[in-house]
């Protein structure tokens, strides 16, 4: 846990937006995965952490801004419990450790919000993901509606890391970067997806962290998030390495490499990983307070358009095919997202908020720029990814070659060449500065230089 006076803070700055009601924390339960007590990895509510900072299952929490109370509902280990799993640090400490005024029953919750809502006061709540949070607002809450100022006031708050924070989202990135190096050192062909996967799990977890989402080890890149791990790695593939730690404290890092499986990048690899190496600088240096992430976003889809003019495969004005989406053939997605507790951050509080404001609303069903997680203005203390990527997907190829959509800006026959290339994505994590930005964590092999000076001692 951080100090109790950072909970306390968290909580206070809050406070500050609400004059009456009660704001309700739902943390999350264990989750079965095929029977009852055979559980999977057990994982906190990002908020509920963030203001709280209690790691464990069945808890709840309000915070009273009318009494100006704040309550963890939860209980204390049964003796059976305790046979099963030992003795923990009981709830009374840890809501100590948090500042909290009480803990009471977790029986209790339900007549409180009860009597608070006799009382016609505002129970705030976020919109809840798992399913049996979801039963729990139904059966008390009945049809009320998850409330936008907690959603906003909590999304304004967690956006902007503290110096507490971005230790930790420095130590998860410097993991991650572990993860990678030990990936790139370690692939040879021969060699199963599912043995580097599973190595760099294994880094993920010595330190009492996890991985912070499932690792993307795959030599069919091409596939944006592929979970499958049986290939065997060939002399000409390439790989791509999309995985990142989350620390114990729950923080998260995520980086991406693309590298031969052999000990070097064919000619033509070395062409496309060059242009999707352009598109990630030039998106770096536009990161700064005040520029708009969709700028960013545009900064990257250009480069890559121009790259792929460059080589034959599209064709035209490249600002107009980028505005057009032209360009999605090859780039499906966002350029990035905000990281921070979640590797997505906050995406269960709604894209609109995390990623938008009110005066940007992302109203496109623009194949491509819809997938964009982030559009506003970056400010001071934002920590976010960076990652274009160049994808070649036989499937859509071939639907869009059908329709000739786009032709004026795509040269089919030569893409055609390329339908079975795969994949390449690079990505970092950066926090924005005052002035510009800082990449997050250890330095980690990006250009094809360093890269294949690693894969030339590989094997
Ligand atoms: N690391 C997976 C993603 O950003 O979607
Ligand atoms: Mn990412």
């Amino acid at each position: 846990m951080f100090s109790k006076e950072e909970y306390i803070n968290r909580r206070s700055r809050l406070k500050s937006n609400f004059d009456t009601g009660i704001l309700l924390f739902l943390g999350n339960e264990e989750s079965p995965i095929n029977f009852f007590d055979n559980t999977y990895h057990f994982r906190q509510d990002s908020s509920f952490l963030y203001y709280f900072g209690i790691n464990a299952p069945k808890l709840a929490a309000i915070i009273d801004i009318d009494e100006n109370k704040t309550i963890v509902f939860g209980d204390e280990m049964s003796i059976d419990e305790i046979v099963w799993m030992g003795r923990q640090q009981t709830l009374q400490d840890k809501a100590n450790q948090s500042g909290v005024d009480s803990v009471k029953f977790s029986s209790s919750l339900s007549d409180y919000l009860q009597s608070a809502q006799d009382k016609k006061r505002r129970i705030h709540f976020l919109p809840p993901y798992r399913a049996e949070n979801k039963i729990k607002i139904a059966s008390v809450l009945k049809s009320e509606k998850p409330s936008l100022p907690f959603i906003k006031a909590v999304v304004a708050q967690r956006s902007i890391k503290s110096a507490a924070e971005l230790v930790e989202l420095d130590l998860a990135s410097s993991i991650s970067a572990d993860m990678h190096l030990i990936a790139m050192q370690m692939a040879k062909p021969g060699m199963k997806e599912s043995e580097i996967a599973a190595t760099i799990q294994q880094i993920a977890l010595k330190d009492e962290g996890n991985l912070a989402y499932p690792v993307i080890l795959t030599v069919n890149g091409q596939i944006l998030h592929n979970h499958f791990h049986g290939n065997t790695l060939k002399d000409g593939h390439l790989v791509l390495n999309d995985s990142g730690a989350e620390t114990k404290m729950g923080y998260a890092g995520d980086l991406t490499r693309t590298f031969p499986a052999g000990k070097k990048f064919s000619a033509i690899q070395k062409e496309m990983y060059s242009i999707v190496l352009e598109s990630y600088q030039k998106a770096v240096e536009a990161l700064k307070p005040g520029v708009k992430y969709l700028d960013v976003h545009y900064t990257a889809c250009l480069a890559l358009a121009e790259g792929l003019k460059a080589l034959g495969l599209m064709k035209g004005n490249m600002h107009d095919a980028v505005e057009t989406g032209a360009h999605a053939l090859f780039f499906q997605c966002g350029t990035g997202h905000m990281m921070g507790l979640d590797v997505h951050d906050m995406e269960d509080l709604g894209e609109q908020y995390v990623g938008y404001t009110e005066e940007l609303k992302k109203n496109t069903t623009q194949f491509g720029l819809k997938s964009l997680r982030l559009g506003k203005e970056l400010e001071t203390g934002y920590v976010l990814t960076v990652e274009p990527g160049l994808y070649f997907i036989p499937e859509l190829i071939e639907q869009w070659k059908s329709t000739a959509q786009f032709s004026d800006f795509i040269n089919y026959d030569k893409v055609e060449d390329f339908k079975n290339f795969g994949g390449i994505r690079v990505e970092d994590d950066y926090v924005i500065t005052e002035t510009s930005y800082r990449k997050l964590g250890k330095e980690l092999a990006i250009s094809i230089n360093d890269i294949e000076e690693i894969r030339a001692k590989a094997y």
